[in-house]
């Protein structure tokens, strides 16, 4: 036995240090394995003592873990067991915490430059330059997958929730406003393309730490500038105050802002979000919050799948709302005028085409105005 293990020690090592570039496959692997190698030892080796069953499981699995890794990092193809076309990163995972649900749907606004029917929903070259060539390639090969159903409306809500909210800030920018706040931005590139109305602007994009840097890292190596009106806030929306951290990063609290807070609310919890409403409510007349959310757990068409794939990403989800308690906790936060976009709205934006993107059954994107 000792012989043995001596004897896999170097190949082993040296296929440690390959599979490290392999991201979390060599260790997801390895955990996999061992107790499947430990229930083989128990029923093959029953006279054994128990640390050398234990020590055998784990040898092998790392062993089997490091051949996998190693194998992954040559670039052999692994059954992919991702939702087509969310997270292209995911089989690395998450390197310092950051956001791969932010990663999925910057995914998915690349493939609709990709592979979707003109005219775009969204027209969002710098997502194409973000994701890199190997999720193009990936697309290139696979854009089938893209087609399912549920990959198509979430995708669709997507491109929906950015064009709206956008769409939105033009007419606030038009009314005067010149603040821009992007709550949980991820990898939104509205300041990264912004039209010649905008470039008076201040824009913030406020998120965590870690996906900051990540998108940080992700935009040199795309060579995408980061463009001079821009500042990036970084804050946990659980932990301090949205309303004080902004205006130590440069918001004006006396003047109207824009704020648009897309697929995120779902991700706080309920205290969280009253608070978040409350801030932006605090803001002077003119402002307005253009947000995404979640239905209640009652609701019947609740996507259990994608909130299982979030939380298999890490990012649980911890707050939904029926529309008539998220008016009713939008009001008490101090919101006038609350609007939903309505699905013939949303109709109008996808217009006929042959993709099969259609706006979904519920649409759940809103704008509350001060
Ligand atoms: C699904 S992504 C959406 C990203 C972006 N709004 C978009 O539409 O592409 C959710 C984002 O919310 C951010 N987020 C979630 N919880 C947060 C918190 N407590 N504080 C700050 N950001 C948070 C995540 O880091 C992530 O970037």
């Amino acid at each position: 036995m000792t012989k043995l293990l001596k004897w896999l020690a170097w190949p082993f090592v040296v296929l440690m240090a390959l599979a490290r570039w392999a991201g979390g496959t060599f260790l997801i692997s390895a955990l996999a394995l061992f107790p499947v190698a430990l229930v083989a030892e128990l029923m093959f080796r029953k006279h054994h003592p128990w640390k050398v069953h234990l020590l055998t499981a784990a040898g092998a699995s790392l062993v089997i873990g490091a051949f996998v890794g190693a194998a992954a990092w040559l670039g052999l193809k692994f059954p992919d067991l991702s939702i087509p076309g969310l997270a292209p990163g995911v089989r690395k995972g998450a390197t310092r915490g950051e956001s791969l649900t932010a990663q999925g749907v910057a995914a998915l606004r690349a493939a609709h430059q990709l592979v979707d029917d003109l005219p775009r929903i969204l027209d969002d070259p710098i997502s194409v330059q973000l994701v890199g060539p190997d999720f193009v390639s990936r697309i290139a090969a696979d854009s089938e997958r893209l087609r399912d159903p549920q990959v198509s409306a979430l995708r669709c809500h997507v491109l929906l929730r950015s064009r709206y909210s956008e769409d939105r800030l033009a007419v606030a920018v038009q009314a005067g406003t010149h603040q821009c706040v992007i709550i949980g931005a991820g990898l939104d590139t509205f300041a990264y393309r912004q039209p010649p109305w905008a470039r008076a602007m201040r824009i913030f994009e406020v998120d965590h730490k870690a996906s900051q840097e990540t998108k940080r890292d992700m935009l040199a190596k795309a060579g995408v500038e980061i463009p001079a009106n821009l500042t990036f806030v970084e804050l946990d929306i659980e932990k301090r105050s949205l309303r004080e951290t902004l205006v130590h990063a440069g918001v004006d609290p006396t003047r109207p802002a824009f704020f648009s807070c897309l697929g995120v609310l779902v991700y706080l919890t309920r205290d969280a979000v009253r608070d978040l409403f409350r801030a932006v409510a605090g803001f002077p007349a003119g402002s307005e919050l253009v947000l995404t959310y979640a239905g209640s757990v009652n609701t019947d068409d609740d996507p259990t799948w994608l909130a299982n794939r979030a939380r298999t990403l890490g990012e649980p989800w911890l707050s939904g709302f029926s529309a008539e308690e998220l008016v009713g906790e939008l009001r008490e936060a101090g919101f006038h005028a609350i609007e939903f976009l309505s699905r013939e709205a949303a109709a109008r934006y996808v217009g006929n085409r042959t993709d099969g993107l259609e706006p979904p059954r519920r649409v759940r994107i809103a704008s509350a105005r001060v």
